[in-house]
């Protein structure tokens, strides 16, 4: 009888005990394949988009990667016949997506910048977050 009266007692406190530190280690585990699928994911951790302003990021981000040839002096001959200098001329190709097309580089557009590697991840996330803004001329 106190055999029975204990198995009784001890069963739920054994499954109480069982679940808690069942739902420990898959907590545990979940959040450690969150963090790290997150870092895969996004490799982007030191990528600071919070204050993307025109002035500050994107303007010298145009004029190293860009301003070789959309510049006012040589765009027409080297720049497609594109002037990107200054906020209007740049504003030209962002709201019909242009702009996030090239430099993205997925396809729809010429791939930019021309004969020039791939923007790295960070800076076209910062044009992206700056246009998601609603490209402010700030
Ligand atoms: C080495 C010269 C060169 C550089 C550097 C360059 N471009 Fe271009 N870009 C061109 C030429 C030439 C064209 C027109 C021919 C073409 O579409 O490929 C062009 C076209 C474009 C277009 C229009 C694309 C289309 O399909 O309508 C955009 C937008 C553009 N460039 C943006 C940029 C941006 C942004 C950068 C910098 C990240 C850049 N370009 C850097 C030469 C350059």
């Amino acid at each position: 009888m106190v055999f029975t009266i204990n198995s009784f007692i001890m069963k739920p406190i054994n499954l109480l005990l069982f679940l808690i530190s069942a739902g420990f280690a898959v907590t545990t585990m979940l959040s450690g394949c969150y963090k790290h699928n997150v870092e895969e994911l996004y490799p982007l951790e030191a990528c600071d988009t919070v204050l993307v302003s025109y002035s500050a990021i994107i303007e010298p981000l145009i004029r190293e990667n860009c301003y070789d040839c959309h510049n006012s002096v040589n765009y027409k001959s080297n720049g497609g016949n594109l002037l990107l200098e200054g906020y209007s001329n740049l504003f030209v190709v962002i709201p019909d997506g242009t702009l996030l097309s090239s430099v993205s580089q997925d396809g729809k557009t010429s791939r930019m910048p021309r004969n020039a590697p791939k923007l790295d991840d960070c800076t076209i996330l910062k044009i992206k977050e700056w246009l998601d803004q609603g490209f402010p001329n700030n």
